[in-house]
């Protein structure tokens, strides 16, 4: 980290609280490289190296659970070659960061609609999620054909079969049931959600979890967004005022 304005968020940032737990939509891989002319793939390459970028910080800042959209269900309506290129930069990724996040202690877990992505993706997310399993400095999970809405629905389902089979009662569907129900139940919800690009939507992301989180959307494309956007984001997280729909005494 050779830049000092960084370093100078990064102390401030080790001297206060910072958020358990980050969850952010990347967006604007597109736009960045029609901007230079390029093919769209090309922003999603560049959007790779955002992804470092981001990971590393969040390390560094003591974030102990970043969680990134990498593939929405409705992203398998673009052109084959486009979701063929995110295939191969996944695997890609994984190829060329695995050492590395291994030796940095950070875990990797994938959730979504994985069974959709080809085979060798599949695999390769086996691999990566069983070489990082003994990371503790800083969790990723990273949603990969995944949908809010399918999760709940799929949530339901699980609660339903049991009440049938008689383990749970309608009654005893609680907040706690349906949240244990999700992909995420074994982590806590975002407490700041980030949205790159400038869109004011929450497009179909963690719509459960991210009830209470604050929200933080910057016109920087994802990827432009590197340390110093993140650090800016946690400290705004900072300046917040998190009331839960109380009223202080
Ligand atoms: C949104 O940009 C981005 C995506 C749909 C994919 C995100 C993928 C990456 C950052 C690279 C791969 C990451 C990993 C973890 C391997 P967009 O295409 O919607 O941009 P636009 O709104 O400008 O068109």
């Amino acid at each position: 980290m050779n830049d000092p304005n960084i370093q100078e968020l990064l102390t401030e940032l080790q001297a206060g609280d910072v958020p358990r737990h980050v969850a952010v939509i990347m967006d604007g891989n597109g736009r960045w490289a029609r901007e230079r002319g390029l093919p769209r793939w090309e922003g999603h390459r560049a959007g790779m190296g955002a992804v470092r970028e981001v990971v590393k910080g969040a390390a560094e800042a003591r974030v102990d659970h970043l969680t990134l959209y990498a593939f929405s269900k409705e992203n398998w309506g673009r052109p084959a070659r486009e979701v063929n290129a995110l295939m191969s930069l996944l695997e890609e990724y994984i190829a060329k960061e695995r050492r590395n996040l291994v030796d940095n202690e950070i875990r990797v877990s994938v959730f979504g609609e994985t069974e959709r992505l080809p085979g060798s993706a599949q695999r390769a997310i086996r691999h990566l999620e069983e070489a990082t399993a003994e990371g503790r400095r800083l969790w990723v999970h990273l949603a990969i054909s995944y949908g809010s809405r399918s999760e709940l629905v799929a949530a339901s389902r699980v609660l339903a079969q049991r009440c049938k089979q008689g383990t749970l009662s309608p009654e005893q569907i609680s907040e706690e049931e349906l949240a244990a129900a999700l992909y995420t139940a074994a982590w806590p919800d975002p407490d700041l959600l980030v949205r790159t690009s400038g869109e004011l939507r929450i497009s179909n992301f963690l719509l459960w979890q991210l009830a209470y989180a604050e929200l933080y959307v910057t016109p920087v494309l994802w990827p432009d967004f590197g340390k110093r956007d993140l650090f800016e984001a946690l400290l705004e997280y900072r300046r917040r005022e998190r009331r839960f729909g109380r009223v202080e005494a």
